[in-house]
């Protein structure tokens, strides 16, 4: 494994690789990487030649009074996990991804609007930059990304389509703790009671699905439900909870076809997101 910290010489060596007809997959991550990220480099580890984890803070996807700074960071004990699974790390500095007079933006219209992009402005513009970037230093063939984070998933296969980039993007499962919270590198800012409390999301919507399975079809009940068990925790403050069409990303009429209940939560300092995708036959 190498690590490459610029974009010069991350470029040439793929442009190598490339010529040699290999595969290419691209993580792209933000670092402290947890087993969220280690599933999303198996799969691109079996369904690549060469696999590229890029680990980047990427500034222009945090607002103003969020956790830029504070957010975790271990480079070496990233390495360390990622070694043995992994071709190239690339870790560009702030400065060689946005130098300076940098001065373009990738936006998506309309899907960002709503849910994080709602809560976060100028989020998912600061994403699909960076993730536009990465993709033009890296030319994967594939580059994967997890279920937690929907409508990320969802703004970058739109920008991917729009503009006719010849890449797969692999969207893949929510990997959960044992006790069923999504792993994420937000959850270090739990203290140990915020975590207990933040397990009443995973268990809100499982509950939810269950309900669904029954045969409960009205929106309001199904959503007033999950907030009054998410909210019986005194950290827990809810930011949204949505039912989504999972293909159109809108918010449904009705509970049928595939769809997608998303929460994002604050608990304590961490802003928690989950969700369940469920096929609801009429
Ligand atoms: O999901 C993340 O970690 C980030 O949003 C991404 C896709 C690496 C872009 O900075």
């Amino acid at each position: 494994m190498q690590v490459i910290n610029n974009i010069k010489k991350m470029k040439s060596l793929l442009k190598e690789v490339k010529k040699t007809g290999k595969t290419v997959g691209l993580v792209p991550t933000m670092g402290y990487l947890h087993k969220g990220h280690l599933s999303l480099i198996k799969k691109a580890r079996k369904d690549n030649n060469i696999v590229v984890v890029s680990i980047f803070v990427n500034p222009t996807q945090f607002g103003e009074g969020e956790d830029l700074d504070k957010y975790p960071r271990d480079l070496e004990r990233d390495i360390n996990l990622i070694k043995e699974m992994t071709d190239y790390v690339f870790t560009p500095s702030d400065k060689d991804m946005y130098p300076e007079g940098f001065n373009t933006t990738v936006e998506v219209k309309e899907i960002t609007d709503k849910l994080c992009g709602k809560s976060r402005p100028g989020h998912f513009r600061g994403v699909s930059t960076v993730v536009l970037k990465l993709f033009n230093i890296v030319r994967p063939n594939r580059a994967y990304f997890g279920l937690k984070d929907a409508q990320q998933v969802f703004v970058i296969k739109r920008m991917v389509k729009d503009l006719n980039l010849s890449i797969e993007i692999i969207p893949c499962p929510i990997i959960r703790d044992t006790d069923g919270l999504a792993i994420s590198s937000r959850n270090v800012y739990l203290t140990s009671s915020e975590r207990k409390e933040a397990l009443s999301i995973s268990k809100s919507l499982n509950f939810a699905k269950s309900k669904i399975e029954k045969g409960e079809r009205n929106i309001n009940k199904i959503k007033s439900k999950i907030i009054k068990d998410i909210t019986a925790n005194p950290s827990a403050k809810i930011d949204y909870v949505e039912i989504l069409d999972i293909n159109t990303f809108k918010e449904v009429k009705n509970i049928d076809g595939k769809i997608i209940i998303a929460v994002a939560v604050f608990i304590g300092k961490a802003r928690l997101l989950d969700n369940i995708i469920l096929e609801v036959k009429k």
